[in-house]
């Protein structure tokens, strides 16, 4: 491949703000890195969407291709990790932050960041899972490894419907856990139910805005998405030595609780931070998700678009919107 010009999803940031649009880049555009990989796919998350949207916290360099994942085939290597024709799935770090990320024909990454998919595991399958799924399987991860376990109790799962929450539900259920899924999406019960979910809650349900320092003590564990008033909800209705995977802020990042549910029932707040997941944890993860864990709903959480699609389906994910995984194959 000599400069060859690929389709990309810029975003370009001038005095009268951010824009996003279609556009074409080419190699030399590209950042330094060991490995050239065709993209065959990038998802859409959560914090695509900020970036998209150049909210600082996430990218500050402009021009910017978001997109935090990616998943496809390593056309060139520098590394003796990895050859050409080897299928990859790269999530995190900064791709898609500050580094330009998987919404384009290409991206460049160092090694580091790249993990060699299973067999078993396509391009797409790794990009409906994302890194949603690989931070619903951290927060399962993390549960189990607190020993919470399918007879310890009832599990709650909060933003049930979006990207992690969803996958959160189908992998704990699989398990053999009994899954409590809450959403604000009525339409979304039935998608619930078959990946799993036994009680169906509203979120409503777990916005508790008493002063209360302990509510009834119900959940033997949580995987919460949500944070805020949600997950201060979600802790103080932990049962004893309950324990709550916290990975998300879409509900707002202040946490009103008290130390007491740490100090009279010995809770757990587990933090899960899927962007700097060791290497280790990535490969057993991406192994799990394509084999034990797997969901046999997979193909039906995945709703597929185009770059041209991109900015309407990053308004839908801003309000809440998006139920399962939205997959973007990177042509205009
Ligand atoms: N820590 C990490 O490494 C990591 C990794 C991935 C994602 N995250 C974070 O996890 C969260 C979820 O990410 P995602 O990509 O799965 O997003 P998503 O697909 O948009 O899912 C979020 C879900 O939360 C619910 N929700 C949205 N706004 C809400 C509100 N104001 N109050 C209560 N519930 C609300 C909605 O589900 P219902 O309609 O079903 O309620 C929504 O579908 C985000 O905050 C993201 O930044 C963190």
């Amino acid at each position: 491949m000599t400069n060859v010009s690929f389709p990309c999803y810029l975003v370009t940031k001038d005095a009268a703000g951010i824009r996003g649009a279609v556009a074409t880049c080419s190699e030399s555009d590209l950042p330094a890195g060991e490995l050239l990989i065709r993209v065959a796919y990038s998802s859409l998350n959560f914090k695509d969407a900020l970036s998209a949207t150049g909210n600082p916290a996430v990218t500050r360099k402009f021009p910017h291709v978001p997109g935090i994942d990616a998943a496809g085939i390593v056309e060139r290597s520098d590394s003796p990790l990895f050859q050409a024709g080897d299928a990859v799935v790269v999530t995190g770090f900064d791709q898609g932050q500050n580094t330009w990320g998987g919404m384009a024909g290409y991206v460049r990454v160092p090694a580091a960041w790249a993990v060699k998919l299973p067999s078993n595991l396509t391009p797409r399958d790794a990009m409906i899972y994302g890194t949603a799924g690989l931070t619903a399987a951290q927060c399962v991860e993390a549960l189990v490894a607190r020993g919470v376990t399918p007879a310890s109790g009832e599990v709650v799962v909060t933003g049930a419907s979006g990207g992690v929450g969803s996958i959160a539900v189908g992998i704990l259920a699989k398990l053999g856990y009994t899954v409590a899924a809450v959403s604000g999406k009525p339409d979304a019960s039935e998608l619930l139910k078959r990946l799993g979910a036994t009680t169906i809650l509203t979120r409503a349900d777990v916005v508790d805005e008493s002063p209360k320092p302990l509510l009834a003590a119900r959940f033997a564990g949580a995987v919460d998405t949500v944070g805020g008033r949600t997950l201060g909800t979600v802790l103080r209705s932990l049962k004893r030595a309950g324990v709550c995977a916290a990975c998300g802020l879409v509900g707002g990042v202040e946490i009103p609780i008290t130390v007491m549910p740490f100090i009279l029932r010995g809770i757990d707040l587990a933090g899960i931070d899927s962007v700097e997941c060791p290497m280790e944890q990535r490969v057993r993860i991406w192994n799990n998700l394509a084999d034990a864990w797997r969901l046999p709903l997979l193909a039906d959480l995945a709703q597929e678009i185009t770059l041209r699609d991109v900015p309407a389906q990053v308004d839908r994910i801003l309000q809440g919107g998006v139920t399962g995984r939205v997959i973007i194959r990177p042509e205009a």
